[in-house]
């Protein structure tokens, strides 16, 4: 039977250990090791059989398959490094990576991981806490065939409802994630705006959330929901459902890339203006439909709406 690991229980990491999890124990495989940052988050997963190991260079040590679901490129890059660097063999084990990083990143970590007979499957994924809760996420899986293969059963009717192949490169994924990425804010700048015009003309943002879910889709209509219940600014002890900075990397390597390749992105330049000046307000406890606040602020309404928390 094959072990299998998971680093990261964040908002999305710990809803997907836990399908991942219960997947397992349903087919009578070993159970899912796990390891974070802060230990204590993995309660839950360890409440439906997961077992915590102490740190990263264990799980990779124990495991053949490990999963990593992180902030951001540095702590991914600290961690194949850590990997690397750890004495034990790495050899046929296959590293799967869902956070959204560069395809730099993505490149550099698979020639290293390569370099030790160890495969790197970059799966980014799509849809929110929610989504990753009831399984339901969209995955980009690129990687070598071998690996991808072995991978893509744990993901497809477990964590994720539809898997975009991206071939054997696996910087073709972590681009569609990016470019996803790219739709993404910009929606969320579209709903906080409309939301903002609903509220000022004096339309009422029940009428256009109605209107954003039915006519513009789910995904619209839960963006609308993020600025309607508050949860773009969450209360201080929370861990937003999608945090701004987080939001901002994930346009900074866009817009880092459309420099790169000559392209023109006015409005994801825009939003990200938007998100950065909602965080230097409000500081890091906000999501990324936070732009709402600072649209809300050139609007002459207050930054918190009644339902956000209202502290700084
Ligand atoms: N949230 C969404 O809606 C969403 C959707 C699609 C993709 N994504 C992407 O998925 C990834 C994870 O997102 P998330 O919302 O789950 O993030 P999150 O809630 O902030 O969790 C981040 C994870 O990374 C760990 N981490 C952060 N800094 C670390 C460090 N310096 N050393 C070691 N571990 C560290 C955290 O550990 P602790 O628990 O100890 O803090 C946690 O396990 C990100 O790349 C994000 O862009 C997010």
């Amino acid at each position: 039977m094959t072990q299998i690991g998971w680093y990261g229980l964040g908002s999305m990491g710990l809803a997907m250990a836990n399908n991942l999890q219960r997947h397992l124990a349903g087919k009578k495989a070993l159970s899912l090791l796990y390891t974070n940052r802060t230990m204590a988050r993995g309660q839950p997963l360890q409440s439906i059989g997961g077992i915590a190991v102490p740190g990263f260079n264990d799980l990779v040590a124990h495991s053949k398959i490990i999963f990593t679901m992180v902030s951001n490129d540095m702590v991914l890059q600290n961690l194949v490094s850590s990997a690397l660097g750890s004495g034990h063999t790495l050899k046929d084990k296959i590293f799967v990576d869902c956070s959204t990083v560069h395809p730099d990143t993505v490149s550099s970590a698979a020639a290293a991981l390569k370099d030790q007979n160890a495969a790197f499957v970059s799966a980014p994924v799509f849809g929110g806490n929610p989504i990753a809760v009831d399984g339901k996420l969209v995955f980009a899986i690129g990687g070598p065939k071998s690996a991808t293969e072995v991978v893509k059963p744990l993901i497809q009717d477990v964590m994720g409802r539809r898997v975009i192949e991206c071939g054997e490169d696996p910087t073709k994924s972590s681009l569609l994630k990016i470019a996803g990425n790219i739709v993404t804010v910009n929606m969320m700048e579209a709903v906080g705006e409309a939301q903002v015009f609903a509220e000022k003309t004096g339309l009422g943002t029940g009428p256009m959330e109605e209107l954003i879910g039915e006519a513009f889709g789910p995904v619209a209509g839960g963006y609308s929901k993020r600025l309607t219940t508050g949860a773009y600014a969450p209360p201080l002890d929370s861990r937003p459902g999608f945090g701004v900075s987080l939001a901002i990397k994930d346009a900074k390597h866009a817009m880092d890339m459309a420099q790169e390749f000559g392209v023109n992105l006015p409005g994801l330049e825009l939003a990200r203006g938007n998100m950065e000046a909602a965080r230097d307000y409000a500081g890091e406890c906000l999501d990324s439909s936070s732009m709402y606040g600072t649209l809300r602020q050139q609007s002459g309404l207050e930054f918190w709406n009644e339902k956000s928390r209202k502290e700084l």
